[in-house]
């Protein structure tokens, strides 16, 4: 049926409807559809209905809903006199320290774990990439974006996890979306930590593979789910961290793979948290249990917290890599990471592998501030050891007022609130890095404390004269 330059009047009944049949099964070829009438005046035109008919807010982003909602909650924010926690303006490095207006804080908001953004030896080798390469790739590697840095730097991280190879996207997010989307499909299952990061949410979403998640780190929990379940599906991926990034603790790796070796599934352990921090030497989780790391399908990691740029990847055997590197679509369609990006990671990994050391210090700094913050009687969660160290505040508003008196004291720690977890799970979250000194963290303990215990005594004072 030929369409090209046809006013909707003009069509039968009969012949709108194939139409849209078409149009919504994007059947019509993109030079046809140049000439065809649009989905909106066919709808409008088959409901009866005039295109002024159309609400403003389906085609005007300010009167969008959901945007409505958001703007009534930052309202309701700056009622409540909090300031806004979001969007804080760093004006230099963010390391053990920080520089927030003109003034020099101690800082728990990076995860610059290892301190390696901002180490000499590292933006040195970002700036000869530039010098040579430029500032960009300027295309899919696939096409020709290659350049001898993505290389070395995939060896580099395929050696250090000890995978036989590596595919480096341009970041860690995109790795997650693109790489589940893409791995698995409606015949398949995906089975992932009830505390999982969004990246990987997005990639479950984008797969169209059964979703279901399993109660935090409960391997006894994932094995039941599987001996209900296998059966029912072709592949099945479970997705779990390394070390979770609200939480701070570490799951039991050796136990969930022995649960996927005996149900014949694919693993993917997401280490954003836990490359660089876990281990005596940095290599993450499986050095930290000793496992063999192909018992692990897919190790993914970030080039943006321990290796100082920004990135992500995906680690494993040399077919999973292939097939990546050829089809997926965030790797294949996307441009390839920056030369002074693959530098500083490659940079960054390379003086890991010199200086243990750091990893040393990060592990030990962590431990005292845990341990500190136990004495003093603060709620640290799960956190094990790890930088990632909540203190459980119990209360959204509270959590602001407790960052905001802590700012004014000198320590820059960002507030959870509502909705990222729930009101009763709100929380300080500091990040631990190499570089915090011993002084630094005995204040920050201290001062937390002191300032929580004001603002729960004066939240008993305004309760007693309530009840008085
Ligand atoms: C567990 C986890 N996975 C993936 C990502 C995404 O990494 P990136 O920020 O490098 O894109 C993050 C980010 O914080 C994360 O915490």
């Amino acid at each position: 049926m030929s369409y090209i330059n046809k006013n909707i009047s003009a069509f039968s009944n009969e012949e709108k409807r194939v139409l849209l049949k078409q149009l919504l099964s994007q059947k019509v070829s993109n030079q046809q559809s140049c000439n065809t009438p649009s989905l909106k005046a066919l709808f409008c035109d088959l409901l009866g209905k005039n295109a002024d008919d159309i609400p403003h807010e389906y085609y005007n982003f300010h009167l969008y809903p959901e945007y409505l909602k958001l703007r009534q909650q930052m309202q309701d924010m700056e009622v409540s006199g909090a300031v806004n926690p979001y969007f804080t303006m760093h004006e230099g490095l963010n390391n053990d320290t920080t520089i927030i207006g003109d003034r020099q804080l101690i800082n728990y908001s990076s995860y610059n774990y290892l301190g390696m953004s901002g180490d000499p030896v590292v933006s040195q080798a970002a700036k000869e990439a530039i010098d040579r390469f430029g500032t960009s790739v300027s295309a899919s590697r696939i096409a020709s974006g290659e350049r001898p840095l993505h290389r070395e730097l995939e060896r580099e991280l395929s050696d250090f996890i000890g995978t036989e190879d590596c595919i480096v996207y341009i970041g860690g997010h995109a790795t997650n979306v693109t790489t589940i989307g893409h791995l698995v499909g409606q015949d398949d299952l995906i089975l992932h930590d009830a505390f999982i990061h969004n990246s990987a949410l997005e990639g479950c979403k984008l797969s169209g593979a059964k979703r279901l998640s399993f109660a935090h780190n409960d391997w006894q929990a994932l094995d039941e789910i599987l001996s209900n379940q296998r059966h029912r599906y072709k592949r099945v991926l479970i997705v779990i961290e390394g070390v979770y990034s609200m939480d701070g603790d570490i799951p039991n790796l050796p136990k969930f793979i022995e649960v996927k070796k005996r149900h014949k599934v694919f693993l993917m352990v997401d280490e954003a948290h836990s490359i660089g921090v876990l281990g005596k030497y940095g290599r993450g989780i499986g050095e930290h249990f000793g496992i063999d790391p192909t018992d692990v399908d897919l190790w993914m990691g970030t080039l943006s917290k321990s290796f100082a740029s920004c990135g992500g990847y995906i680690a494993g055997c040399k077919a999973l890599v292939e097939y990546l590197k050829y089809t997926a679509p965030g790797f294949v369609y996307s441009v390839g990471i920056s030369p002074s990006n693959a530098a500083a990671a490659l940079a960054a990994i390379q003086i890991l592998k010199t200086e243990p050391e750091r990893v040393t210090h990060l592990y030990e700094r962590s431990k005292l501030f845990l341990e500190l913050s136990r004495k003093q009687g603060l709620d640290t969660g799960m956190s094990q050891n790890t930088p990632v160290v909540p203190v459980i505040v119990g209360n959204s508003l509270h959590c602001i007022q407790l960052s905001q008196a802590l700012f004014k004291r000198g320590i820059n720690v960002r507030p959870i609130i509502y909705p990222a977890v729930p009101d009763k799970a709100a929380r300080l979250r500091f990040f631990i890095a190499s570089t915090h000194n011993e002084d630094q963290i005995r204040f920050t303990v201290s001062t937390t404390a002191e300032e929580l215990a004001k603002i729960q005594a004066s939240q008993f004072t305004k309760v007693s004269s309530f009840i008085d």
